[in-house]
Order: C-alpha cells, then structure tokens, then sequence
C-alpha cells in the first residue's frame, strides 16, 4: 500500500538511510534523480570536449599522457553516472539521444572555449575545485547508487584539481608570457565556474525538493560560497588575480564577498547560446555516428553467444 510505503521511505529518508534501487520511492523522487543523475553523466561526456582538444598538442610526452588519462577518468565518470541512472527505469540508449537531440541538460560551464594551454590548469583548479565542492556532499545522497558512484569520482577530481593547480604555478612562476597567459586563462573561467553552482537559491526551483529528500545537502549559493573562500587563498600562492573588484574578506560574515554573477550570461548558455553549445552537440553526434558500427557489432556478437548457449 503507497501509503504504508511512503511513511518507510520518509522514515528511512529522516534517519540517514539509503534508497536502493529495489526499494518503493515517489515518482517525483525518481523523476529528480534521473534529471540530475543523468545531467550530471551528459556534463563528464561532454566535458572530455574542451580538454581532448589539447591532447595532441600537450608541451611534453608526460603533459600528454596526464591530460590523456585525466579526460579518460571523465569517460569513466559519465558511464558510473549513466549506470547509476540505469537503475531508476531509464536506459543510456535514451539519454544519449536526449543529449544529442538537444533536449537534455548539461553544466553550463563546458560550453567555452579552450584557446590555450593555460585553459588546462584553469579547468583542473577552477572547474573540477568546483566539481569538488558541489560533489563531495553528494557521496551522502540518499540514493544508495548515486552516493556510491560519487566516493570514486571524488577522489579522481580531487587529481584533477591538483593537476589544474600545478600547470597553473609552472605557467605563473614561468617567463612573463607564461605568466600572462595563465592570468587570461584565470579571467575567462572564473564567473563561468561560479555559474557551474546553478542559479541563486530564490531563483532554484528544484532546491527545496531536494534538499528534502537529502539528494543535495547545501544550496546552491552555499556550496558557490564555500568555493569561493577556498579558492581566493588559493589564488594566492599562484600570484594570480581573480578578475573580480568586489572581492574581499568579510570579517563580520567570516566569509568572501564577491560582485554580482552576470545571470544573463547564464540563462543564454542554458539556452543553447553559450559560444560552443553547437559545437560540443555537433561532436557528440558526430561521434555517437561514428560509433554505430561498434555497437551493432557488439550486438551482433551477443546474439550470436547467446544462441550458442541456447544449444
Ligand atoms: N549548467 C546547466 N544547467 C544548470 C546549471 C548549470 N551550471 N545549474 C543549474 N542548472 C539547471 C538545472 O539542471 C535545472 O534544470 P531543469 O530543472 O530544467 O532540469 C535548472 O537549471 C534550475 O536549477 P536548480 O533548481 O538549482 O537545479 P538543481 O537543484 O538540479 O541544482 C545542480 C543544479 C547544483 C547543478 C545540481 O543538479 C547538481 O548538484 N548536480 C550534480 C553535479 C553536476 O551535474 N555537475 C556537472 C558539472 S561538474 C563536472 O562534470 C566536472
């Protein structure tokens, strides 16, 4: 009876439980879960984007090869996410196609452009610290899968960051080009990785639910607020600026100040008018194309094995 099954699942909720993926849950609960679980995998696939173009063009052999194996643990970060969401009655086949059809979200922030190397170590420190600070909360999300999924996929961005980090120091403690470089890199990721936190909590409509439901343990302007009192110490010992006037220390608050987002800038991306939204869809279709004779081949194998085990 659903009523009987709401008060277990609200039970287990209030004591710190687990959703597993057999157990009764509200359909709104696994709606949300799908939508986030499954933008979250379309953000890792896509964001192997901006980084694998600079693979081939790397500065050394070991620079290639830590760039290579960081953007194949993105790979593997977005298919534990597609499995995760696996378990809530979607299949990858479909989320894929919501993807390149146009119709599925995902973060914001990997629809810039990488015109330099510097933009390696600005995504390591800036995107994946923010990675850091929205997902470590989410190891303890109520849905057992998800909250698994996210212990490994930590522990790989926090190499990520630290990667980002130390390109940033060679470049900043380099020749005055290098130096410049990294500062441009800085300037142009900066309010975008603030962006990745989604919008302010009076404009999130999709916080309050989840918080609820402890799928998100702080809000949006929570976590944007813990990266940035991080970040700024940071910013330091690589003598570089954060191109933001209206940082400062806040004794009172005890945290950061910073100016105001550019919301508009946002909302466009969201809409798909971000300066690579067409690119990165483009390249996923393409590729996904590229692909089909993979996929047809695998299936043509698994049915023929299965046949022979009919026998
Ligand atoms: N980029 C694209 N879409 C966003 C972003 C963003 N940075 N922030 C919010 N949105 C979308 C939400 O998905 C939601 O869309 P929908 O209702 O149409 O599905 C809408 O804007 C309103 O936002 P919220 O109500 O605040 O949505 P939510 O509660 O889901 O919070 C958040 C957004 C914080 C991104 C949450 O979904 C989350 O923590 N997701 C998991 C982390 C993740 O996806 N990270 C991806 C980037 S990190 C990486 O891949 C390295």
């Amino acid at each position: 009876d659903t009523t009987e099954a709401q008060a277990e699942f609200d039970a287990r909720i209030a004591a710190e439980g687990r959703i597993e993926p057999r157990d009764w849950m509200p359909e709104a609960y696994r709606k949300t879960l799908i939508r986030q679980i499954g933008q979250h995998a379309h953000s890792e696939i896509i964001g192997m984007q901006p980084e694998g173009n600079w693979i081939t063009r790397a500065p050394s052999l070991k620079r290639k090869s830590i760039l290579m194996a960081k953007v194949q643990d993105e790979a593997g970060h977005g298919l534990y996410l597609y499995s995760a969401a696996e378990t809530l009655g979607i299949d990858r086949d479909t989320m894929t196609e919501q993807l390149i059809e146009g119709t599925a979200r995902y973060s914001s922030i990997f629809n810039y452009p990488t015109p330099t190397w510097a933009d390696m170590g600005a995504i390591g420190w800036l995107v994946d610290g923010a990675a850091i600070c929205n997902q470590v909360p989410l190891c303890r999300a109520s849905y057992g899968p998800y909250a698994r999924a996210m212990v490994r996929i930590c522990k790989e961005e926090s190499f990520h960051q630290r990667q980002g980090f130390e390109i940033l120091y060679e470049l900043s403690h380099g020749t005055e080009a290098q130096k410049a470089m990294a500062q441009d890199a800085v300037d142009r990721w900066w309010w975008p990785s603030l962006m990745m936190f989604g919008p302010p909590d009076a404009d999130s409509p999709n916080s309050a639910q989840s918080m609820a439901w402890k799928i998100k343990r702080f809000s949006n302007d929570e976590l944007r607020q813990r990266f940035v009192d991080m970040t700024v110490p940071q910013s330091e010992v690589l003598g570089l600026t954060l191109p933001d006037p209206d940082l400062k220390w806040n004794e009172d608050r005890g945290h950061y100040d910073f100016g105001e987002i550019d919301w508009t800038e946002f909302k466009e991306v969201l809409k798909g008018r971000g300066p690579c939204n067409h690119l990165r869809i483009a390249n996923r279709k393409a590729a996904h194309d590229n692909g089909a004779w993979v996929r047809e081949a695998a299936s043509a194998y698994a049915a023929k094995q299965s046949r022979r085990t009919a026998d």
